[in-house]
């Protein structure tokens, strides 16, 4: 008789050499509950994604509803589905002008490669620039505009005409010129160590774009719906990008993508060839549904503001434990916050002995020496309490393992 972690091992394939393998029995709010009872703090949201946190009760309402109407019914862009249909509307209604138009699609990267691929097919252009440390997702084309080496160099060749620029360096945009296509960037760098730019760079990045004719594509799939105290990131520094890509929270936790545009831009996908770019469940209605009620509960709570005072909350606690454990330096946009270690050891033993001690938190070898913090949005003060408290212990020591 095998057990279920037995089996998880052997059955479902493997992407890590040390996952956290949490036999989950249920989730709800910032908690995670195992098969034995054990309560997890989730400070990570499943990367993100859980911002209204697990298993909101409007979310699953709104799945029930809608799953006993209907599921599939056809592919994407034939019928018209009430979710998909209200869905749009309502981020037409909060996305920053002119971005009216939506293409849903079912995760972050297959977003992104419509985005690419609409840049490429309205400009005529098939150069790309993006920047290092960016991560826009793992299959071809948002491999290709990946700012990490270690995980392009195993799947080459890759999009042969991409230009990889230096993060936050205003000097460097001058490198973007005519033959380029698009240009990509988070707008803070989550998977790259929460790395946020200076109040000038996204505003000249916009405008070398304008000026060189080139799209720009704000990647928003950790940073939308309010994870860094503004609904959009690109909202701080009041730059509209020409394609706004979407996804995590988006679906409220079902899995759910989505890039925006202008009519003109996005009118270019069904022409010449029509149906140029399709997909089966892309905008699912169930996905929608859920997606939907997240949207109108994370307005309706007004969660950007809630991120933005709970960020500052949770960053000046953080400061009070500088200096202790190898932890060098702290920083945060609303509830997305990287704390810096001395080094990858340092690193990962107060990941593992967080987790030891019950805190879900982010560490990847993206950037080894940064823990990346995204609650829920709903945390309350008591649990970065019990977070901060927990933290302490471990970088003193007492709770090492
Ligand atoms: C900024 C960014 N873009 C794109 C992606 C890819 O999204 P998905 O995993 O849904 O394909 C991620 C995933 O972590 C991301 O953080």
């Amino acid at each position: 008789m095998t057990t279920l972690p037995d089996d998880f091992f052997r059955f479902v394939c493997q992407t890590s050499p040390e996952p956290l393998a949490i036999e989950i029995e249920r989730a709800h709010g910032c908690i995670i509950v195992d098969r034995r009872g054990r309560e997890y703090l989730d400070l990570l949201s499943g990367i993100g994604a859980a911002s209204l946190g697990h298993t909101h009760p409007a979310v699953v309402s709104a799945i029930k509803d809608q799953a006993g109407r209907y599921l599939h019914a056809m592919v994407y862009g034939e019928y018209i589905q009430e979710p998909q249909v209200r869905l749009a509307r309502r981020l037409a209604e909060v996305a920053p002008a002119p971005l009216s138009v939506t293409y849903f699609t079912n995760s972050g990267t297959e977003a992104v490669e419509g985005a690419l691929k609409t840049a490429r097919k309205y400009t005529g252009r098939s150069r790309f620039v993006s920047f290092t440390g960016g991560f826009h997702g793992d299959t071809f084309g948002s491999l290709s505009v990946g700012g990490n080496p270690l995980y392009r160099l195993p799947f080459e060749p890759l999009l042969p005409t991409v230009t990889f620029l230096p993060f936050n360096d205003l000097d460097a945009l001058e490198r973007i010129d005519e033959t380029a296509a698009a240009v990509i960037v988070e707008p803070v760098q989550g998977e790259g160590g929460v790395r946020i730019p200076s109040d000038e760079f996204l505003p000249a990045l916009r405008q070398r774009c304008s000026t060189v004719g080139a799209l720009l594509i704000f990647d928003e799939v950790i940073t939308g719906f309010g994870r860094t105290g503004r609904l959009f990131a690109c909202e701080h520094w009041r730059v509209v990008p020409d394609i706004l890509v979407l996804a995590k929270a988006l679906g409220g936790g079902m899995p759910l993508g989505a890039f925006m545009s202008t009519p003109e831009i996005l009118a270019t996908l069904s022409t010449d060839p029509p149906l140029a770019h399709v997909t089966t469940f892309g905008g699912h209605p169930v996905c929608c549904a859920a997606g939907l009620a997240s949207l109108e509960t994370i307005l309706r709570d007004n969660l950007p503001q809630q991120a933005r005072t709970k960020g500052e909350e949770f960053l000046g606690k953080l400061q009070t434990l500088l200096g202790t454990g190898g932890f060098t330096n702290v920083r945060g946009r609303g509830l997305l916050i990287g704390m810096d270690f001395t080094t990858p050891e340092a690193t990962k033993h107060f990941a593992q002995s967080c987790f030891a001690a019950g805190l879900i938190l982010g560490w990847t070898l993206h950037q080894d020496t940064v823990i990346r913090l995204a609650p829920p949005l709903i945390i309350s003060s008591a649990e970065i309490d019990r977070a901060i408290a927990t933290m302490r212990d471990v970088l003193r020591g007492s709770n090492s393992s």
